[in-house]
């Protein structure tokens, strides 16, 4: 793992705020920072050793505040592996936000549906997922202080947050998918016989992101929950081509409910 006091110590010296909640907001979802009431907000940039963010609809710092009373953590814009970093530096931003204290992460994304239930703009509760990347984040030498060499995934994403998450979704009268993400590298999407795989593996939805960011905060001892906006069908499901920009335009269209729906989370956890 790559050294991070510098970058700490910086943080530190920006905000008295100990965050407890670490939020990672996914392709189009960025506007939750905004919601929150920023104690300080610390461009990637500024920060010793950080990677830049590449793509567009990614801010590209943390904000740092409180939400719905809650002390938390924000990502507005993340480090992808298809960008050409190393996993070291994709998962940095969530070594950093442990560093800092935050206990619980909430990730999120836009990701292609598998299942063919799956409607664009639905929003799915990541129940489990397939780490289809061919690396890992914890590859090499392993930190014992930090946690174990080798990390139980049984229940990378929390029951109790599940639970809880259905629950508010059900009293906002907000339908929510659930089922398993297949992180592949990208950056193409998939091709159709693709997307029949991942369907036979027993994944619902498929992206870019988010498989080494929990695989990190398992490492971490972090309670995760995970939430996808379903941007599209996936590859070969409608006869229609995929673009980024199908993708933007839906977290558009859902990022109210998504919003809404993390608040009243992050209220109740
Ligand atoms: N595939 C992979 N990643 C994605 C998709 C998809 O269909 N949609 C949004 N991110």
């Amino acid at each position: 793992m790559k050294t991070t006091a510098k970058t700490i110590e910086y943080m530190r010296s920006k905000t008295d705020v100990v965050p407890e909640i670490a939020i990672i907001l996914g392709s189009g979802l960025g506007d939750l920072g905004d919601k929150i009431e920023a104690d300080a907000i610390i461009p990637y940039e500024e920060l010793d050793g950080f990677p830049r963010s590449t793509v567009s609809g990614h801010a590209g710092r943390f904000v740092i505040g409180s939400l719905e009373g809650k002390s938390v953590i924000a990502m507005q814009g993340r480090f992808h592996f298809y960008e050409g970093y190393p996993m070291s530096d994709v998962v940095l931003p969530v070594q950093v936000m442990a560093d800092l204290g935050a206990k619980t992460l909430i990730v999120s994304n836009a990701a292609g549906g598998v299942n063919t239930d799956f409607s664009p703009g639905d929003l799915m509760l990541i129940d489990d997922h397939i780490n289809h990347m061919h690396s890992h984040p914890l590859i090499g030498p392993n930190d014992d202080a930090i946690g174990p060499r080798f990390p139980d995934m049984s229940s990378a994403y929390d029951r109790a947050y599940k639970q809880l998450a259905k629950q508010e979704a059900e009293k906002l009268g907000l339908q929510m998918k659930e089922g398993v993400y297949a992180g592949t590298t990208g950056p193409t999407y998939e091709t159709p016989a693709e997307v029949r795989m991942f369907r036979t593996l027993g994944a619902d939805a498929v992206g870019m992101s988010t498989v080494p960011e929990v695989i990190v905060a398992v490492h971490r001892n972090m309670r995760v929950l995970g939430i996808s906006c379903i941007s599209n069908a996936a590859a070969g499901i409608l006869d229609q081509p995929l673009s980024h920009e199908e993708v933007i335009e839906t977290t558009n269209e859902v990022k109210g409910n998504f919003l809404t729906l993390v608040r009243a989370i992050v209220r109740s956890l």
